[in-house]
């Protein structure tokens, strides 16, 4: 039987349907493989359903002169090499819709978290703090009636402008370029990066990682926003300087920030860490078990149409298709 690795473990029955047909090699282990052992478990495969913390690299891609196809069960696919990938004609697909509307939830999470600074709330009364009501405990920021700002105004981003209705908020966004249909959708102006910046309450960055996003937000970004602003990444980690961002937090040139993801992840900035008003959490944007179900879902499905013979659904590198002419 020909091998299939899947380099995660995943609730429910989409891996176990392709074992039917294909020899399903699971990383066994509740931990990420390290990338000895991606190369190792990879050996030989003609499938890998991966996640975007596998870095499918030159290496493992020539580990596998079978390899058809490379799943990646996530939206985000700058972990694999698409260009040597498609150079090689594998197909590398990704999950994207699924998990569109419950990492829009995750950014509305952060947000209000933030702005209730609901975590320290939590350990203050686990911590018998509570003593009293008190005028001045825990002053947050309102979120109604207040602006929010969409860096990146795909699914994502379109997905965390429709819940600001709720809030009765005017919404901005700053995008490559306009989406009217998200503005029919959401009511949001375009605006350029510096308006973004100076009249957001809030600025949820949804953008993918590219050249033009890398490092967007730092010190001078910081410097042009509010005093009273609140940050949150749901998007990529290195689209904010994390350091500068320690350093906007302690020298109050904005007032708090929410992240799901980090520029080097896992690691955190130990500055940040020593922030009060952040939210941090492990990317999970995306980690609703129903969410999750359907990713794997759809990663396996992609996995069973190339193998096939078909096209697969939800392929990013459609140039592969000259290839394979
Ligand atoms: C994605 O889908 O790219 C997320 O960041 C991982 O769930």
């Amino acid at each position: 039987m020909k091998k299939i690795f899947v380099t995660s473990q995943y609730p429910g029955d989409a891996v176990k349907r392709l074992a039917r047909q294909y020899d399903v090699q699971v990383f066994p282990e509740d931990r990420l493989p390290t990338q000895k052992e991606l190369i190792e478990y990879s050996q030989g495969s003609i499938a890998l359903i991966t996640t975007v913390s596998d870095l499918v690299d030159q290496e493992i891609i020539d580990e596998c002169p079978e390899l058809k196809i490379v799943s990646n069960s996530g939206v985000g696919y700058e972990n694999v090499d698409i260009a040597y990938a498609t150079e090689k004609g594998i197909f590398v697909t990704n999950t994207p819709d699924v998990l569109t509307e419950t990492t829009a939830d995750m950014a509305w999470v952060l947000i209000l978290s933030v702005a209730r600074r609901i975590v320290e709330a939590d350990a203050y009364v686990r911590e018998g703090k509570f003593k009293c009501w008190h005028p001045s405990l825990m002053l947050g920021m309102n979120i109604h009636d207040k602006t929010l700002g969409v860096y990146g105004m795909g699914r994502i981003g379109t997905a965390v402008a429709r819940r600001a209705a709720g809030f009765n908020m005017d919404i901005i966004y700053n995008n490559r370029g306009r989406r009217e249909e998200a503005e029919k959708e959401t009511g949001a102006r375009f605006v350029d990066f510096p308006a973004l910046l100076k009249e957001s309450d809030f600025i949820v960055v949804a953008a993918p990682l590219n050249e033009e996003t890398r490092g967007r937000f730092g010190l001078s970004e910081f410097r042009q926003m509010k005093r009273s602003a609140i940050i949150v990444n749901i998007g990529r980690g290195p689209v904010i300087k994390e350091a500068d961002l320690a350093e906007a937090l302690s020298e109050g040139l904005i007032w708090g920030a929410g992240l799901d993801v980090f520029e080097n992840e896992p690691e955190v900035n130990a500055n940040l860490l020593k922030q009060e008003n952040v939210v941090l959490a492990p990317h999970i944007a995306s980690a609703s078990r129903e969410t999750r179900g359907k990713m794997i879902g759809m990663a396996v499905r992609s996995v069973e149409l190339a193998l096939g013979g078909e096209l697969p659904e939800h392929l990013v590198n459609p140039e592969v298709l000259q290839s394979k002419k």
